[in-house]
């Protein structure tokens, strides 16, 4: 076994709403809220595209996923060889760290971010640099002061999960014009659809002219589909070529492909969801406890307090399973009559 190994943990996703009922001896219906999930799913036409291909379930699916990947070349106007899916942007980042790092090799990234940049880099016995964020946000300028010529991947997460706060466009234009044109830097957008922020990148614009900016989209959040695991890496033509060659043969199920293909093809669904989700994200700001929210432009937000575990079990007590962190919680926006019943709880709690 490789002995890095004992320095990392499985996946620990958090009691389940069963053991939790136990646990705590709550009566009611408990809400899962800790996983930023699309709590309203995914479009109505994606049980219809899922049941047109029932019939189809002893058969491979298409290696490479090509009917996706076709209507997303056309959907964001991108060549196809430059696309790769993967079972969800969990397999996406495998691939990428398993393609690229050897043992001793640097990745840059930041603290208090998604964690699958590190636990991949340490499975392959690179070393991990961790840039402290600055109010929650990401330290473009301090991640490139650790750029050195050991580094051979920058991971950025925009919008950043578990804050919520982004950098713009003109920030992350200033930030590839410095970065060496050989390294790799990776924006994570698992949570792009949500955005309303007008200066947010353009990232696929930006590829245009750095061909080492690539690009991770997924159909896990905002398009409901989590269950599915189905996401997306866009990249150098070359580095795509060798993802392929790391990625398990059939990776991406036949009806998550479908699935996929359902849900790109409703974008007024896609659309609903954004505003919907906008309009009670901003509920959350109106409280009178919002200087302790980090600004969020995703489907949820991180409130900062010295007594996480004390909110969790707040809003445990309402009915609503979120994620503690050691300097806060992290509420997924839910449906309406849930986030009231957290903000009543977050204006009685002294944060
Ligand atoms: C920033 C970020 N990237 C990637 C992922 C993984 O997404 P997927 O469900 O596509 O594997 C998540 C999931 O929470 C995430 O928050």
């Amino acid at each position: 076994m490789k002995k890095q190994i004992e320095q990392l943990s499985a996946y620990e996703p958090g009691l389940s709403p069963r053991a939790l009922k136990e646990n705590y001896g709550i009566k009611g219906e408990l809400h899962k809220l800790a996983s930023n999930e699309n709590l309203y799913g995914p479009s109505p036409k994606v049980k219809e595209a899922i049941q047109a291909h029932l019939d189809e379930l002893q058969y491979y699916p298409e290696t490479g996923s090509p009917s996706i990947k076709e209507a997303i070349s056309k959907h964001l106007n991108v060549d196809p060889a430059r696309i790769l899916f993967g079972a969800g942007l969990d397999e996406v980042i495998l691939m990428i760290s398993r393609a690229v790092l050897t043992p001793g090799d640097k990745i840059v990234t930041s603290e208090m971010t998604f964690g699958q940049y590190y636990h991949n880099a340490i499975v392959e016995s690179a070393n991990v640099v961790q840039v402290p964020l600055q109010n929650g946000e990401f330290d473009l300028d301090g991640i490139l002061e650790e750029i050195d010529h050991d580094t051979k991947l920058v991971w950025l997460c925009n919008p950043n999960n578990p804050t919520g706060r982004y950098f713009t466009h003109e920030a992350l234009q200033s930030f590839l014009e410095r970065v060496p044109s050989h390294i790799p830097v990776i924006v994570d957008e698992a949570y792009v659809e949500f955005v309303t922020a007008e200066d947010f990148p353009d990232t696929l614009a930006l590829q245009q002219k750095f061909e080492n900016a690539f690009l991770l989209r997924t159909f896990s959040k905002a398009y409901g589909l989590a269950g599915m695991r189905i996401g997306y890496v866009i990249a150098a033509k070359e580095a795509i070529e060798k993802y392929n060659i790391i990625r398990p043969p059939f990776n991406v199920g036949r009806l998550s492909e479908y699935a996929a293909l359902a849900a790109l093809n409703d974008q007024d669904y896609l659309a609903a969801i954004r505003e919907r989700n906008a309009e009670e994200r901003e509920k959350f700001f109106e409280l009178s406890q919002s200087n302790h929210f980090y600004p969020s432009q995703t489907n949820f937000v991180f409130v900062k307090t010295d007594k996480p575990h004390e909110l969790y079990e707040a809003l445990l007590n309402v009915g609503c399973i979120t994620r503690e962190f050691p300097n806060g919680v992290r509420i997924t926006i839910g449906f309406p009559e849930q986030n009231a019943k957290m903000r009543d709880v977050l204006e009685q709690f002294t944060l």
